[in-house]
C-alpha cells in the first residue's frame, strides 16, 4: 500500500489532550499516513480548548453533546455519527484512544464496517465493573473490537495478554500524556488567567478536580465537605478546584464550597497553566485519571478519591496514595501530608512509570511497522 489513510476519533478534553500530539505527528510527513480527525464533541467548550491550544482544525465535528446527557444517548449519537464518516472517508483503520463513551463508540462504528481499529492507551483495568463507571466496561470491550493495542506500561501488557489478546498485536509504548505535559510545562510559565489572580502561591496549594459518575452524589458531598473542613483547619492551605462543566456536580460544589475563604472555585483552565499550576501547587486530590498520570511525573503527591484504580503503577512507586470518597478519611490523608514532612518527602518524588515523552514516536513507529513501512516494530518503552 504507498498511502494509508487512518482517522482518529476523539470527543472529550482528556482524549483530546493525549491523541493531539499523535495527531500531530501522524500528520507530518516522516511516513505515508494520511491523517483525518472526526471529534464526537462530547465534550463541547473543554474539548475546544484543548483544539486550541494544539491548533486542530477537525475534518469532522458532529457537535453531539447536549446538557445532562446520559450514556445511551452519547452513545446512539456518537456510533451515527462515526459511522457516517466512516462511510464518507473509507479510511484504513481507526484510531481511538482510552475508555470513554466516544470511544467505545467509535471502535463499535468501526468494527461494523470491518475497519481496523488501534486502540491507544490500552489495557487499563480495575477488574471491578463498575469502577469506573462505564470506563472499566468500555476498555474491555474496545479491549475485544481492537486490532492494535498501544499499552502505556508492561502491567497493561500483561492485562492484555491474560485475556487472550495475541503479544504480536501489542506494543508498550509509555503515554502519550507525557509527550503532552512536556509539551506545556515551562519552569518560568508566566500566568495571565484572570481567574488566578487571587492565589497566593506563597501558601501551601492543594489542586483538587472531581467529576467521576461514581462519585455523583453522597460521595461527592463528603469529598466537598472534607475540602472544607481542611482548608479551616490549616490556615496557610489555598484550594484551587477548576471545576468540571458537568452541571450536576457544578451545584453541588457551589452549595457547599462557594464563598469559603481560600477556595477558588474557578472554570476548567486551559491545558497549559493547569499543568503548570499542578507543578506548582503543594499536593492534588482527584478522581481524575489523567491526573495520576501528570503529578507523579512533576513529583506532586497525588490522593486519588477512589476505593481502585486501573492505574496502580503509581501506587506502586509510592507517590499516589488511594483514600477514596468518605470524609474522615481525605481529612486523614490530607492532615497526614500536610503535617508529616518525611511522609510528604517521600511521596515527593519525580517517577514517570508512565511514559518518557517518546510514546507518539512508538506508536508511529508501531502503525508503519503494522502497515509493512517498516522492517522492524519499536522498542518498547520500558516501564
Ligand atoms: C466524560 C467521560 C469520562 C471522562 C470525562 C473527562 C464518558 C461516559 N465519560 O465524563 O470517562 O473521564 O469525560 O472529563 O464518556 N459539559 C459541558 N461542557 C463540556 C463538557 C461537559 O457543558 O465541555 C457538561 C454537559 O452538560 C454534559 C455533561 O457535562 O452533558 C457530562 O458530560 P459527559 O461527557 O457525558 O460526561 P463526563 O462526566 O464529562
Ligand atoms: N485538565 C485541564 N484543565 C483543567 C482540569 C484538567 O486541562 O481545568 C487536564 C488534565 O491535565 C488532564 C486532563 O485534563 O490531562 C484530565 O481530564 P479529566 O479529569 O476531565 O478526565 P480523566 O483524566 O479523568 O478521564
Amino acid at each position: 500500500m504507498s498511502q494509508v489513510k487512518l482517522l482518529a476519533v476523539f470527543g472529550t478534553r482528556p482524549e483530546a489532550i493525549k491523541m493531539a500530539p499523535l495527531v500531530k505527528s501522524l500528520g507530518d510527513k516522516r511516513f505515508p499516513f494520511t491523517i483525518k480527525v472526526a471529534v464526537t464533541a462530547q465534550h463541547r467548550e473543554m474539548l475546544d480548548q484543548v483544539l486550541q491550544l494544539f491548533q486542530i482544525s477537525p475534518d469532522y465535528d458532529l457537535n453531539i453533546m447536549q446538557a445532562e446527557q446520559d450514556l445511551a444517548q452519547v452513545t446512539v449519537r456518537a456510533l451515527e455519527g462515526v459511522s457516517a464518516v466512516i462511510r464518507e472517508e473509507r479510511p484504513d483503520m481507526v484510531l481511538v484512544h482510552g475508555d470513554t463513551t466516544t470511544t467505545m463508540a467509535a471502535a463499535l462504528a468501526a468494527f461494523y464496517s470491518r475497519t481496523p481499529v488501534a486502540h491507544v492507551e490500552a489495557g487499563l483495568r480495575t477488574y471491578c465493573k463498575y469502577a469506573p463507571f462505564p470506563e472499566e466496561i468500555n476498555r474491555h470491550l474496545v479491549g475485544v473490537l481492537g486490532d492494535l493495542h498501544f499499552c502505556p506500561t508492561q502491567r497493561t501488557r500483561e492485562n492484555l495478554l491474560a485475556e487472550g489478546v495475541p503479544a504480536e498485536r501489542i506494543n508498550v509504548t509509555g503515554n502519550t500524556v507525557i509527550d503532552a505535559l512536556l509539551s506545556v510545562v515551562q519552569p518560568d510559565y508566566h500566568f495571565t488567567e484572570p481567574e488566578l489572580d487571587g492565589v497566593n502561591f506563597s501558601r501551601r496549594v492543594i489542586l483538587i478536580t472531581a467529576h467521576r459518575r461514581e462519585n455523583w452524589g453522597a460521595p461527592m458531598e463528603d469529598i466537598f465537605t472534607a475540602l472544607r473542613e481542611v482548608v479551616c483547619r490549616y490556615p496557610d492551605v489555598e484550594i484551587i478546584f477548576p471545576v468540571h462543566k458537568n452541571p450536576r456536580l457544578r451545584q453541588q460544589v457551589r452549595a457547599i464550597l462557594h464563598g469559603v475563604p481560600r477556595v477558588h472555585l474557578i472554570e476548567p483552565l486551559e491545558y497549559a497553566p493547569f499543568v503548570n499550576v499542578m507543578a506548582r501547587c503543594h499536593l492534588v486530590l482527584t478522581d481524575s485519571g489523567g491526573l495520576q498520570e501528570e503529578a507523579p511525573a512533576l513529583g506532586k503527591p497525588v490522593l486519588v478519591l477512589r476505593e481502585v484504580t486501573e492505574r496502580p503503577e503509581a501506587v506502586a512507586a509510592g507517590t499516589v496514595k488511594l483514600v477514596g470518597s468518605r470524609q474522615e478519611n481525605i481529612v486523614a490523608g490530607v492532615s497526614e501530608l500536610l503535617e508529616d514532612d518525611n511522609l510528604y518527602q517521600q511521596m515527593a518524588r519525580a517517577v514517570n512509570p508512565y511514559g518518557d515523552g517518546k510514546a507518539v514516536s512508538r506508536i508511529c513507529h508501531a502503525l508503519a511497522y503494522y502497515w509493512e513501512f517498516s522492517p522492524q516494530p519499536p522498542e518498547e518503552f520500558d516501564s
